[in-house]
């Protein structure tokens, strides 16, 4: 099976308006992970949390897919094979731009979850401590996103996908967060041929055979024309 895997991080959607984490004036140094992305950080404040993630969500809500985006849903809609976008991002900027098999490992912005229940459901654009849970009436709704100490979505099947790759990308992640960092290691073990997509090396980039240097706009298009066969031009 000629099966491709595409990991992407903050830097795909960089361009199109987001802010990545961990580049200088990124998220992280504008709010402590403490206080917004761990279970103890919301049940301290979830106020300070909804603030924060709704205005991700407002932000994310104007943003527009770019030409990165796009080159995937084509690439998607145009192999033969089998192509899994596995996504870090809490944005909607791959589906925006087309893409329909999309795996949201930290979750969505888009999607509101009950912690008393479980229950998942559309996210309000504002969400408040005050929301009572659709299902359970609890007030313990929070923004349906991952976050530290708390284990990804949907990890076996992307073992799985990994374990069956052919060819491996990650495009905009600085490999700093497991386990997604692991899946260039992953890969590589299964056989699949690795190529890291930033603009410089990340904490991983020993783990890829090739590297290709360079904002996500300016070098997936031409990476996907190269895969599907297409000419380039110089
Ligand atoms: P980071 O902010 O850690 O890394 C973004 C990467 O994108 C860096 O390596 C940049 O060099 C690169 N980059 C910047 N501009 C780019 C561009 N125009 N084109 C391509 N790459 C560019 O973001 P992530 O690796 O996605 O998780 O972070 C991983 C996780 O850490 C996030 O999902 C989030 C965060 O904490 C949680 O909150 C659980």
């Amino acid at each position: 099976m000629d099966r491709i895997v595409i990991l992407t991080g903050a830097g795909i959607s960089a361009e199109s308006g987001l802010g990545t984490f961990r580049d200088a004036g990124g998220i992280w140094s504008e709010h402590r992970i403490e206080d917004v992305a761990t279970p103890e950080g919301f049940a301290r404040d979830p106020a300070r949390a909804h603030r924060f993630y709704n205005a991700r969500r407002a932000m994310a809500a104007r943003a527009r897919p770019n030409a990165a985006h796009v080159a995937l849903a084509r690439l998607q809609a145009a192999h033969r094979g089998e192509v899994v976008i596995v996504t870090q991002n809490v944005d909607a900027l791959h589906e925006a731009a087309g893409s329909r098999r999309v795996i949201h490992m930290h979750g969505e912005l888009a999607r509101a979850l009950c912690a008393a229940c479980g229950h998942r459901w559309q996210a309000p654009a504002e969400m408040s401590g005050q929301d009572a849970c659709p299902r359970c009436r609890a007030r313990a709704c929070r923004p349906d996103v991952v976050w530290f100490g708390e284990i990804p979505y949907r990890m076996d099947e992307i073992m799985g996908h990994l374990a069956a790759a052919r060819l491996f990308a990650a495009i905009g992640t600085s490999g700093q967060v497991w386990p997604a960092a692991g899946f260039a290691e992953t890969a590589a073990r299964a056989g699949a041929h690795c190529v890291e997509i930033n603009p410089e090396p990340s904490a991983v980039a020993g783990d890829f055979h090739e590297a290709l240097r360079g904002r996500a706009s300016e070098v997936v298009p031409g990476w996907v024309a190269g895969l599907l066969g297409e000419a380039q031009l110089p």
